[in-house]
């Protein structure tokens, strides 16, 4: 029994390549190592990232579910780190053709998960395409990742801009990726926090930790392990367990319909939107 609901959050970027998937997948391993239940969300619907980083081939995903009538749990893969991992596969815009009778399967198939779950983690793309809004806009908290590039900055203020501004979200957690060191990331941070301070209404930013710029990071990507589970005494690897442990801080929003079922009803029935997509 979960004694409090699962919380569900994204991991997100203006820019491309920042370190979202890496990230992703090593607080995974990171919560999951701290006593965690956590399910990872593959919802970047472009390239195999997950997939990558950790050197496995599922051969099932969400579409099975909704086509083919199989179970979450059949299609659900477990990880040798102890996490399973939700293969997405198909873009939002499949989802909302689906049948009102095929989401409400899915909603009730997710709400077997929630009691076993502490963390529901989204892995999306790059960007603000619709795919990207909907699965940011549906989780209960949104960690935007961005470097020290002046594009990536430029382009972490944009999504939240359009999530403020289109979208009335106002809560963002941050996190700042090859960084020199944690003073250099909190002048990254303060840079975009002066930003949205004075050109977004109400926009609250919180720095939810800092990586560093490590070369163990693209080693282990070459060997498909995890970095913090290959190198855990590597400068990137302490700084991750760090954000993990703040992570494991948040609290989770106890809602009456639970917190995965209503991620997915967001999805799926379109519930947050102020201002439709295309
Ligand atoms: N802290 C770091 N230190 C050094 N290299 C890093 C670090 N974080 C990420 N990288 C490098 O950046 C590459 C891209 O990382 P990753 O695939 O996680 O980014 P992403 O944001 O998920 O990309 P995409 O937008 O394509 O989904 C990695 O393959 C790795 O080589
Ligand atoms: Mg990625």
């Amino acid at each position: 029994m979960a004694s409090s609901y699962p919380l569900v959050f994204s991991v997100t970027s203006g820019k491309g390549g920042v370190g979202k998937t890496n990230i992703a997948v090593n607080l995974a391993c990171q919560l999951t190592a701290m006593g965690k239940r956590v399910l990872l969300l593959d919802a970047d619907l472009g390239l195999a990232n997950v997939d990558v980083i950790l050197g496995i081939a599922p051969t099932l995903n969400l579409s099975h579910l909704f086509h083919e009538g199989m179970s979450v749990d059949k299609i659900i893969y477990r990880t040798e780190h102890g996490f399973p991992i939700l293969p997405a596969a198909s873009g939002v815009s499949e989802m909302l053709s689906l049948s009102t009778g095929q989401k409400l399967d899915l909603l009730e198939a997710m709400e077997g998960l929630e009691e076993n779950l502490d963390f529901l983690i989204v892995d999306t793309g790059a960007g603000i395409n619709d795919n990207v809004l909907y699965f940011n806009l549906a989780a209960q908290e949104r960690l935007v990742v961005l470097t020290p590039e002046p594009t990536s900055l430029t382009d972490a203020y944009a999504l939240i801009k359009v999530l403020r501004n289109n979208h009335g979200v106002d809560r963002f957690k941050i996190l700042i990726n090859m960084a020199t060191d944690a003073k250099a990331a909190r002048e990254v941070f303060m840079r975009l926090y002066a930003a949205s301070d004075r050109f977004l209404e109400g926009v609250s930013l919180d720095l939810a930790g800092w990586l560093p710029l490590d070369p163990h990071v693209r080693q282990a990507v070459i060997r498909q392990v995890p970095f913090s589970v290959l190198f855990p005494d590597a400068p990137a690897s302490g700084q991750l367990k760090e954000a993990a442990r703040t992570i494991a801080r948040w609290p989770a929003a106890n809602r009456l319909d639970g917190n995965i079922k209503f991620f997915w009803k967001k999805i799926l029935f379109h519930e947050h939107q102020r201002e439709p997509l295309a």
